[in-house]
């Protein structure tokens, strides 16, 4: 048994909902007010039956005992598994992210306080004077440990091999270079040392700065087993908890503007290592806070590279919510969104500079941010020659995606912006939107609409022991990435498994299986090799399709059918259900019509 299913079997969640919740009885289910909002009337209710939980009211989504437990507790999925695992005893063991990786974290540990102590060593003088220099406190400094790399060749690889460290070991690390002769020396060498950690606190790389003219300026550990540089915050593990209470989070360019505001007690800070932000980077803030807020030099305001990531990591946290779009039940799938803020700063000053010598000025800019849109409109219009029809042309193809995935509301705004910054007709403007949206949701529909339906026997899907509708439909994905675009409309929130959901939502965002393995944590990185291996199913492309798409409308009409039958639970006995929830019913008993009528072409 998996750890996640063990967790399941092991906690139930009336139990586990009881002490976040006052949950009543009320037919098969149990009712409470929400615990994740304020409200009068319960619009909460949990299903002992099925050991799901669902809330009709502002959070309009539901799930597992761990899902309930990551929203509660505000805690990642891997987070959450861990936390459960120690509260029903149970050892996580077997591969873990950190088996390749164990003794690169040991290693890198070693390292750090090495460098640490080296730091208070005559050599380290000069460095510590740099950060004195710089105005980093001795509590700043301690905090992020930074520390000093000797210059002598094997200061470290001395220091590791009579630790009974396998030199091997310390290159696969980083801390070693080995040289085309085989000899190894240390990597870093007389600089002042950055270690970066990974959300748990464990060392992963390290930032090394040199403190003369030496080139580079930053020298990092490179990609390891356990580092790489684009999934990586720097500070992360200090800033987290702040992240998650504030429920705002700033990010930063460089190690030091981190350690700057963390010393000034701006706490929900982190570094993006320097490179534009990464759908990667994206990915790992979102599920602890609702808004961010990107501090951005005037050059990289104005560069291509810069605009180019922040658009695809816009597009990134707007695809959920697209991908709700083609289907006909929004209101309830709707999450909070995730926002991003441009915060551009002035020119020649850096976070740094600013939280040291104006914080006053730190701080007006970051909580005046511009959303990610408005600010990007200017600057992507004024990247065409919007004087002639084809640079408005070309301005409008580059935006109106962008529009598109905006949230309803607030797109007639944006639209207005965009035909003030090309000078166009605000109904052009808003055709080429509708079009944009129509696109998408064309796209959301047209596999299960115009495929054949396929002669693959529904007894064959999820029949196999073992092997759930949900199980199979994923190992088809994984197997298949052909079957990529066949998702459209699909929404996470079909799947009820959370670790299904969970690792649907990964793999939505990224595009190879590596690379999925790669930012997953243990026990999902297992359940993926598991699905991989499952011999559910060979059929050839074709067949594959057909398969996936009866898996996805299955899946699809399981959730709604639940989705009916807690709608009417949530209901008070005897009086007619809300407006709203007659609706939503209505909603959802369209579109079970409509899933039930293709499943008859
Ligand atoms: P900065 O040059 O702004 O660095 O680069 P900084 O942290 O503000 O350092 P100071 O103030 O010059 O001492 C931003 C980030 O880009 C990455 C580092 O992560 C750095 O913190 N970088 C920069 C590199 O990785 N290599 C480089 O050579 C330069
Ligand atoms: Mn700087």
């Amino acid at each position: 048994m998996s750890v996640v299913d063990e967790i399941k079997s092991r906690l139930d969640i009336v139990e586990t909902v009881s002490s976040y919740a006052a949950l009543k009885k009320s037919g098969r289910y149990l009712k409470a007010l929400c615990p994740f909002h304020t409200e009068k009337t319960p619009s909460f209710i949990v299903s002992p039956e099925r050991q799901s939980w669902r809330c009709f009211g502002a959070c309009a989504t539901g799930g597992d005992v761990l899902s309930f437990v990551s929203r509660a507790e505000r805690l990642d999925f891997g987070e959450t598994v861990r936390l459960l695992a120690e509260r029903a005893g149970i050892e996580i063991s077997g591969r873990s992210n950190t088996e390749s990786g164990k003794p690169i974290y040991t290693i890198n540990r070693l390292a750090a306080r090495f460098y640490v102590d080296a730091l208070e060593q005559t050599e380290g003088r000069r460095a510590l004077d740099y950060l004195a220099e710089r105005g980093v406190s001795e509590k700043a400094r301690k905090r992020f440990e930074l520390g000093f790399s000797p210059r002598k060749t094997d200061a470290l690889k001395s220091h590791l091999l009579a630790l009974g460290i396998p030199e091997d070991e310390a290159v696969r690390a980083g801390v070693l270079h080995r040289d085309d002769d085989g000899w190894t020396r240390d990597f870093f060498r007389g600089r002042l040392m950055f270690p970066i950690h990974d959300r748990r606190g464990r060392v992963a790389g390290f930032g090394a700065r040199a403190i003369d003219d030496s080139n580079p300026k930053y020298l990092n550990t490179p990609a390891t087993a356990v580092f790489d540089k684009r999934s990586t915050l720097y500070a992360l593990h200090l800033a987290g908890e702040s992240i998650r209470s504030e429920q705002r989070g700033v990010i930063v360019e460089g190690y030091m503007d981190a350690i700057a505001a963390h010393q000034f007690g701006y706490t929900n800070v982190v570094a993006s290592m320097g490179t534009a932000l990464t759908e990667r980077q994206v990915n790992r803030l979102k599920p602890m806070a609702p808004n961010f807020v990107l501090a951005l030099d005037p050059d990289d305001a104005g560069q291509e590279a810069t605009l180019r990531s922040l658009e695809s990591a816009w597009r990134q946290i707007g695809r959920r919510r697209s991908a709700m779009m083609g289907s006909s039940v929004g209101v309830l799938h709707q999450r909070e969104p995730t926002s991003i803020a441009i915060a551009a700063l002035p020119d020649g000053r850096d976070p740094d500079d600013l939280i040291r010598n104006d914080p006053r000025e730190w701080e007006r800019l970051t909580s005046t941010a511009a959303p990610l849109l408005d600010f990007l409109i200017p600057v992507l219009a004024a990247r065409f020659d919007v004087s002639a029809g084809q640079g408005k042309a070309q301005a409008l193809e580059a935006v109106a995606p962008l529009i598109a995935a905006a949230e309803p509301i607030e797109q007639d705004a944006y639209i207005d912006k965009l035909a003030a910054a090309i000078d166009a007709d605000k109904r052009a403007v808003k055709a080429n939107i509708e079009t944009a949206l129509r696109r998408g949701a064309a796209r959301a529909e047209r596999p299960a609409d115009t495929r054949p339906a396929s002669n693959i026997g529904a007894a064959s899907l999820g029949a196999r022991p073992g092997n759930s509708l949900e199980a199979y439909a994923l190992s088809l994905l994984l197997r298949r990435p052909e079957l990529r675009n066949q998702i459209g409309g699909f929404s996470p929130e079909y799947f009820h498994q959370s670790e299904h959901r969970e690792l649907f939502t990964r793999w939505l965002s990224c595009p190879t299986i590596d690379e999925l393995r790669s930012v997953l944590d243990e026990p999902l990185r297992q359940r993926v090799e598991e699905l991989l291996e499952s011999d559910a199913f060979s059929g050839d492309l074709r067949e594959s399709e057909g398969a996936l798409a009866q898996c996805l409308r299955r899946l699809e009409q399981r959730h709604l059918q639940e989705l009916q039958g807690s709608i009417l639970a949530s209901g008070e006995a005897g009086t007619p259900p809300p407006r709203e929830l007659r609706v939503e019913i209505e909603a959802v008993n369209s579109r079970l019509k409509e899933l039930f009528s293709k499943r008859s072409i």
